[in-house]
């Protein structure tokens, strides 16, 4: 098998072991597409960006065009967790009395170094744009992080909607939720006969305060189950496993698939980066290296009997630019 079948597949996530030249091959993908008139949207979820050194030109948190027909931007995950705190500060704001103010923005405040907030951020980021590039754009390519950190991305739309169906169940939770905001207020020890309309009203403001709470994580879970959808859907999703004929890379691969299996994200192919070039004399050494090539060439056939493959060969240089990710594209061998 020597092509990678896209037809039709509008979200691409090109991952894989670091430096194996994941960016690269987005990027070379984006290029080649857009030459042949399609509206391509490459967006990096690293937070060691480098569209903006492939191409040559600074690539921000904001579309760019690079060529016509490809727009690309880097995610950034610092900004993405201050713009989520601000929308959370904002939406509490409509949600609790202004006394609560001040504890609640302490407390939103807290979460901003709390482990997973990035990740959790960048994910809300991913899923807009996943829907956003569905319907502005012929295709959305992401280039990804180094695998672990990709795979933990993938599985978050997962957890996050069982999370917030989690939160949706318990309404009794979400009662006490409002019935906390009002002990904290010292609202509760309003009691006796004379203060009864009082409790009525009370009872009737964190039921609406409750019913938005609801309604807020009802949208979050709505959009995260859509994000799974896009992602599970073999018709519109593509993952490209990118490696080199190496022996780290090859077992970190398997690794990689099995976990896509588990998670049934569909694996479109693989490609095989920096394979030596077989039509010139390498000399002893590089020859020497050649025949190890040979090796780990036919253990990945062996591992990954199944899955389209194509072959990238080492550049005498690194790539950069848009004429060397034109070259690349030369050898990807796309079938859209
Ligand atoms: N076929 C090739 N021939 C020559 N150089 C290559 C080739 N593929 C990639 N490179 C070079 O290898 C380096 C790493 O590539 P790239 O940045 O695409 O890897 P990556 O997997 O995105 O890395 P990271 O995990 O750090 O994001 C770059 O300098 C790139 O130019
Ligand atoms: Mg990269």
């Amino acid at each position: 098998m020597n092509s990678l079948p896209l037809e039709g597949h509008s979200i691409l996530f090109v991952g894989g072991k670091g430096g194996v030249g994941k960016s690269t091959m987005a990027a070379s993908l984006a290029v080649h597409l857009a030459d042949s008139g399609e509206q391509i949207l490459l967006v990096s979820t690293d937070p060691a960006h480098s569209l903006g050194d492939l191409f040559g030109t600074s690539v921000g948190d904001r579309k760019r065009e690079i060529i016509p027909g490809l727009h690309a931007l880097e995610i950034d995950p610092g900004q993405e967790v201050e713009r989520y705190l601000a929308r959370v500060k904002s939406a509490m704001r409509h949600y609790v009395q202004p006394v609560m103010y001040s504890e609640i923005e302490r407390q939103i405040e807290l979460t901003r170094h709390s482990p997973g907030s990035e990740e959790a951020a960048l994910m809300d980021r991913v899923t807009s744009l996943m829907e956003e590039g569905v319907t502005s754009h012929d295709r959305i390519i992401f280039d990804t992080a180094p695998t672990g950190h990709t795979l933990r991305l993938l599985a978050l739309p997962e957890i996050m909607a069982a999370w917030t169906t989690g939160l949706l169940k318990s309404r009794d939770r979400s009662a006490s939720l409002g019935k906390a905001v009002d002990r904290l207020q010292g609202r509760e020890k309003a009691s006796g006969d004379e203060l009864a309309w009082f409790d009525d009203v009370k009872e009737e403001a964190t039921d609406e305060r409750t019913q938005k709470i609801q309604e807020v994580l009802l949208e979050r879970q709505r959009r995260f189950s859509r994000a799974r959808r896009l992602l599970l859907d073999p018709e519109t999703t593509a993952f490209i496993l990118v490696l080199i004929p190496e022996k780290l890379p090859i077992l970190e691969s398997e690794k990689t698939l099995k976990v896509l299996k588990q998670h049934k994200v569909p694996v479109a192919g693989m490609v095989v980066n920096r394979t030596l070039p077989n039509n010139q004399a390498l000399g002893e050494f590089l020859e020497s290296r050649r025949s190890q090539e040979a090796e780990y060439l036919q253990q990945i056939e062996k591992a990954f009997p199944k899955l389209p493959r194509v072959q990238i060969p080492l550049l005498s240089r690194d790539v950069q630019g848009i004429d060397a990710l034109r070259e690349v594209a030369q050898h990807l061998l796309i079938d859209r």
